[in-house]
């Protein structure tokens, strides 16, 4: 039978998804399908722990899958060689981590600026787009400032205009109000609206945030694992046995004696890199 959804921008099929924790599994995904199509504005909405972050890291081919397909502009990403995949990420897909992953070394500027020299822009025009997006997410004034110098609430507006930055066809935003006062989220999700209509990006944004789900052109809800329809009546997760924790499985004693010979680790060799810094 051919496809009923030629059209869609990305694809998921029957994806499964297991962590590990010693010898126990612990399912994430179970047999996740789902057609965005291009444009969308879609929100990803379910309790914490139901599997958003591992959906959109699957989808933005950062983290393997154990089972199923992800296309996205009709290329099966998951198939893609690891430099392939890098290539492929950087001039079609912004991402917006929960956690911000900037680099901390670099200026605010400089971690907006690095997407676009990583696409082959030059230094002063990469810089020029990473003022305009500091700016359009009301932090152009702290432009010069590290991530360390800033609240997790700017850093996750870096974050969000290292993604815009690169003028994605598809943004995966996970999370991306979540450390914002509701008046500088809502201005954040306008801008996203804005985009969406003007550049005609496709958003997928995992959220918790009633503003974020308001604004959602189409809302799919998780509950373990999976697409539901509605949230009645999904039972809470069964508490893991001890089995599943090799680190309950020392003995107290043995984990205290790890983290001391850890400890005396770290401070020998802070002590040994302050004694090479004294006679230089
Ligand atoms: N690295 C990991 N090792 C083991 N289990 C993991 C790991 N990452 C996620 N999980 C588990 O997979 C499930 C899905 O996690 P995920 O981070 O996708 O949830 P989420 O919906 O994004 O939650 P939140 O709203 O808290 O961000 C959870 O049960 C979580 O404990
Ligand atoms: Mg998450």
């Amino acid at each position: 039978m051919p496809d009923q959804t030629p059209t869609s921008i990305i694809k998921a099929r029957d994806l499964h998804k297991c962590y590990w924790v010693g010898t126990m599994p612990f399912p994430a995904l179970h047999g996740i399908n789902l057609d965005i199509e291009p444009g969308e504005f879609t929100v990803l909405a379910g309790r914490s722990g139901s599997g958003k972050s591992t959906l959109l890291n699957l989808i933005g081919a950062l983290e393997s899958a154990d089972n199923g397909s992800v296309e996205v502009l009709g290329e099966n990403i998951l198939a893609m060689g690891r430099d392939q995949r890098t290539r492929f990420r950087l001039q079609n897909i912004g991402f917006v981590f929960q956690a911000y992953n900037l680099i901390r070394v670099f200026s605010a500027r400089e971690n907006v600026a690095y997407v676009c020299q990583l696409q082959g822009k030059g230094r002063k025009k990469s810089m020029e787009i990473a003022d305009h997006w500091l700016h359009e997410v009301e932090i152009g004034h702290l432009g010069y400032r590290r991530p360390d110098q800033l609240s997790g609430g700017q850093q996750q507006r870096v974050a969000v205009a290292r993604a815009l930055a690169s003028e994605p066809k598809i943004i995966l935003a996970d999370e991306p109000t979540a450390n914002l006062d509701s008046m500088t989220g809502r201005r954040l999700i306008h801008l996203m609206q804005d985009l969406n209509r003007r550049l005609g990006t496709t958003f997928l944004i995992s959220s918790h945030d009633p503003d974020v789900k308001q604004a959602a052109g189409r809302l799919i809800k998780l509950a373990d694992g999976q697409i539901v329809d509605a949230w009645d009546n999904i039972p809470k997760p069964p508490i893991a046995p001890a089995s599943a924790c090799p680190v309950e499985n020392l003995p107290l004693t043995k984990r205290l004696r790890n983290y001391l010979r850890e400890a005396r680790k770290k401070a020998l060799n802070k002590r040994g890199h302050k004694m090479n810094e004294d006679q230089h």
